[in-house]
């Protein structure tokens, strides 16, 4: 029997409607729209507005961009698997909620916390299902709403974060072709929390009057150190994949790098010897959205992906989470409609 490997054979994604620009945060708290840009890169984000829409809403977009255009049946999936930071709820899991609205009757579900490198954790999870031979058809969205625990009076965190969500379709070929999943390695770093983390709203500390007039409900995070493991680890991790597959910068079609701070994203490409033209960049548009950076950035590509490219996944994150993944594209993203 030949080995069972698990492709991406589809993308979806969604990001809200509404545009925060550079120009409307200077209105907001003190900073220009030049020093935004030049520090990380961002012009614009994405904030999901109206009542009671969670990660959910646009979890559910996207997979269903994603169940359209591979044309798939919801009773046929097996798996969903949820990668988020802002769940809709403490429980039960956000894909849960995306199960039922898409009617996925046959599947079960779970949410997977990881942060920043939620997405990358859930792929490599996702792929590893199906390559145990019993599930076939496995999705990963990963969806936030960051908007809702970022503090619009901090200068330091508001400007970087957004709102989106992106999802892939992963099934089993058998084909003997090699396509798909190669290789991951995902590290955490547990003491790293304290460098950025949301201080209250969990069992350790309920929330209270006291923790709302503290502000301890939005995102809190030290930006130096965070950006100094960021460069280290994610560089380290895709240099180290590259590595140990024998992998050139020549041999890479593309970096799909988490989208935090495009100087974290070029010291990584550096790094890895890749040139900038195959490094994947939304940030602009975008900023952090945190569990669909990956996935967003695999939508707004997908037509320049083709059959047998070699793809570099790498994140980091809270917690600290990061690591790289090695995949090999699956399809001709330029016959996709
Ligand atoms: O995705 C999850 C992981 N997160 C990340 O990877 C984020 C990593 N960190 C970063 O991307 C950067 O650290 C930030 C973008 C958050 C901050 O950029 P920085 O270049 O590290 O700035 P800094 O914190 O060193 O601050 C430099 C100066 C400070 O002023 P002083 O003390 O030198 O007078 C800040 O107060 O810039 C000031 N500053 C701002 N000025 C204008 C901080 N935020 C702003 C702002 N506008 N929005």
């Amino acid at each position: 029997m030949n080995k069972i490997n698990a492709v991406i054979t589809g993308v979806g994604g969604y990001v809200p409607d509404y545009i925060l620009t550079n120009k409307e945060l200077e209105t907001i708290v003190d900073t220009t729209s030049d020093w935004i840009l030049e520090r990380t890169g961002i012009q614009e984000r994405r904030i999901l507005k109206g009542e009671n829409l969670g990660s959910s809403f646009m979890a559910t977009k996207a997979v269903e961009e994603l169940l359209a255009k591979t044309n798939t049946n919801p009773l046929d999936i097996d798996l969903i698997i949820c990668s988020t930071t802002t769940p809709d709820f403490v429980f039960p899991a956000t894909a849960n909620l995306v199960s039922d609205d898409i009617g996925a009757k046959n599947a079960f579900s779970f949410d997977m916390q990881a942060a920043c490198s939620g997405f990358l954790y859930a792929m490599t999870v996702g792929s590893h299902f199906i390559e145990g031979g019993r599930y076939k058809k496995v999705i990963v969205v990963g969806a936030d709403k960051m908007s809702s625990i970022v503090d619009y009076t901090d200068r330091t965190t508001c400007i970087i974060f957004g709102d989106g969500a992106a999802a892939v379709l992963l099934e089993a070929d058998d084909s003997n072709e090699n396509l798909g999943f190669q290789d991951a390695f995902l590290r955490v770093d547990g003491a790293g929390w304290k460098h950025l983390h949301q201080k209250a709203g969990g069992s350790r500390r309920p929330p209270s009057i006291e923790t709302i007039e503290k502000r301890e409900h939005f995102v809190y995070q030290e930006g130096q150190p965070v950006f100094k493991n960021a460069v280290t680890n994610m560089a380290d991790a895709a240099a180290l994949v590259m590595e140990r597959n024998n992998l050139k910068g020549d041999d890479v079609a593309f970096l799909v790098p988490h989208q935090a701070n495009k100087r974290i994203i070029d010291a990584t490409a550096n790094r890895m010897g890749v040139g900038h033209e195959k490094v994947m960049l939304n940030i602009q548009k975008y900023g952090n959205t945190t569990n669909a950076t990956l996935g967003l950035c695999l939508k707004d590509y997908e037509s320049r992906l083709k059959k047998g490219d070699n793809i570099i996944f790498a994140a980091f994150g809270g917690g600290f989470t990061w690591g790289a993944t090695y995949w090999k594209w699956a399809y001709n993203g330029n016959e996709i409609k």
